[in-house]
């Protein structure tokens, strides 16, 4: 019998981690169950030291920077997020759940690209191009320069794309498209891995920009996109939850740009909308005068997003009081409620607690425990808190408020949505200048904070 020169490699389909052997749990990423057998050929040795592209070591500052012109996506946030548009010749990754908007928003930016004269080709392997059609009516008019394909086969993709030679092009998504080169099933590792190197050779022999989309998925049934992060220039991921209707670009890997950046956007029955303003977005529908109810001020990379905290604390009716934490992390709630009951005195050991940020937003950044514990301590006591106050600051666990970075830009953006009142860190005071409009109310310790909103 011929020797077969495929040789059985088992890939976690999560994280890409190889390994010659089935595992129940991946080492490098800990998902259970992730592991699939697939084949690999084997590499000829030596193919890879011979020099058969004839690149040449260049000087550095003899580099000409024309090449990194950026194009507008017509996207004011999706541009942000990419540090300022489309660098030509790069390979951007658009991850996130199933039907959380990915391909509505590449279709937008194709058709922004499409009417500013840019030749746009966009692939889809998920959808025909009737149904891409119909997507494309709801969102608008689209020019005559853009082209569809809908097609898995990477070997015709790329004879189109050569023929074309388009500006930008799309890929959706990469768990559809397969190489005939590797043996196993599209959407596995290999061949993932396979495509999007592909994709990169054409994206930088072609001096094409390629927008690729990469499902995440939680059951491990397709390779996600972190097993591609490391190939691709720029990475984003959409999230939002799928009830609520806002959405938020992530930068998560940018060669390009910073990494700090949020796009909002808004999904409407017309597509996805950019939102300019999203603490005001974030803070519509806040209740007046209810108790549990904070606003507080979070830092989106260099963006202060407003946000409501709300807490419900009510006595336990039996057994072990049940805590949830919606929308931050469940353990620094603990922490936070600990804090409050040994620093402060307050009795919720047999009370349950409930905490929610509005919106539905993800929100882990330590400036906002000084809310989460007077959402907390308003909720115990049944005090409001004026609707004009928010409140920022890092809680530690003897109690004491800790300083956070860029206390101004916070208080300004409060100020500029109508807020008279912020309570900040007393280590943050010497930084903050009287602001126009705004009383700043400096305080060290929980206890102090939660004395002030007894008081007013
Ligand atoms: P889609 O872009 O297909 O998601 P993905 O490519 O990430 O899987 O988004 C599909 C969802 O968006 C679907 O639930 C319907 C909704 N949607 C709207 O609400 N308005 C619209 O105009 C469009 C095109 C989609
Ligand atoms: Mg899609």
């Amino acid at each position: 019998m011929a020797k077969s020169s495929a040789k059985s490699v088992f890939f976690c389909q999560n994280c890409g981690y190889e390994s010659s052997k089935w595992m129940g749990q991946c080492p490098s990423c800990h998902e259970w169950n992730t592991f699939v057998e697939e084949k690999v050929p084997e590499r000829k040795a030596g193919s890879a030291r011979r020099n058969t592209s004839g690149n040449r070591p260049v000087k550095l500052n003899e580099v000409s920077l024309e090449s990194a012109a950026r194009t507008t996506t017509g996207i004011k946030e999706l541009d942000r997020v990419l540090g300022g548009g489309i660098v030509q010749g790069s390979l951007m990754l658009i991850g996130g759940d199933p039907g959380i908007g990915k391909s509505t928003l590449l279709l937008q930016v194709c058709r922004n690209l499409a009417a500013n004269h840019k030749t746009v080709l966009y692939v889809s392997g998920e959808e025909s191009v009737q149904q891409i059609r119909m997507r494309a009516e709801r969102i608008g008019e689209i020019s005559d320069s853009m082209l569809l394909l809908a097609e898995t086969d990477l070997g015709a993709i790329r004879e189109n794309i050569e023929e074309i030679r388009p500006d930008i092009c799309v890929i959706d998504s990469i768990q559809t498209m397969f190489s005939g080169d590797v043996a196993s099933a599209p959407g596995s590792v290999s061949q993932v891995r396979e495509a999007t190197g592909i994709l990169l050779m054409i994206a930088k022999s072609l001096n094409i920009s390629i927008f690729i989309v990469g499902h995440v998925t939680k059951d491990g049934a397709v390779a996600g996109p972190r097993v591609l992060e490391h190939m691709v220039d720029t990475v984003l991921y959409f999230e939002g939850d799928r009830s609520a209707s806002y959405r938020i670009l992530r930068a998560a890997k940018n060669r390009f740009g910073s990494t700090n950046e949020i796009g909002v956007f808004e999904m409407r029955d017309t597509g996805l909308a950019e939102v300019p303003n999203p603490s005001e977005y974030m803070l519509s529908g806040k209740p007046e005068g209810a108790s549990g109810s904070v606003v507080s001020c979070s830092l989106e990379g260099t963006r202060p997003l407003l946000i409501e905290v709300q807490a419900l604390v009510c006595r336990t009716n039996f057994g072990l009081p049940r805590r949830t934490a919606a929308g931050t992390d469940y353990n620094r709630v603990n922490l936070l409620m600990a804090v409050l009951e040994r620093r402060c005195g307050l009795g919720l050991g047999n009370c349950d607690a409930y905490i929610n940020i509005a919106g539905g937003i993800r929100m882990n950044e330590p400036a906002v425990d000084l809310a989460i514990v007077l959402a907390i301590a308003s909720s115990y006591k049944d005090v409001t808190i004026g609707d004009k106050v928010i409140a920022f600051g890092e809680v530690g666990l003897s109690g004491e408020v800790r300083a956070v970075s860029r206390a101004e830009l916070r208080v300004r953006e409060a100020g500029k949505l109508g807020f008279d009142t912020a309570i900040v860190p007393s280590a943050n005071m010497r930084q903050l200048k009287q602001i126009e409009g705004i009383r700043l109310v400096p305080v060290a310790s929980v206890r102090e904070a939660i004395q002030y909103i007894l008081k007013s």
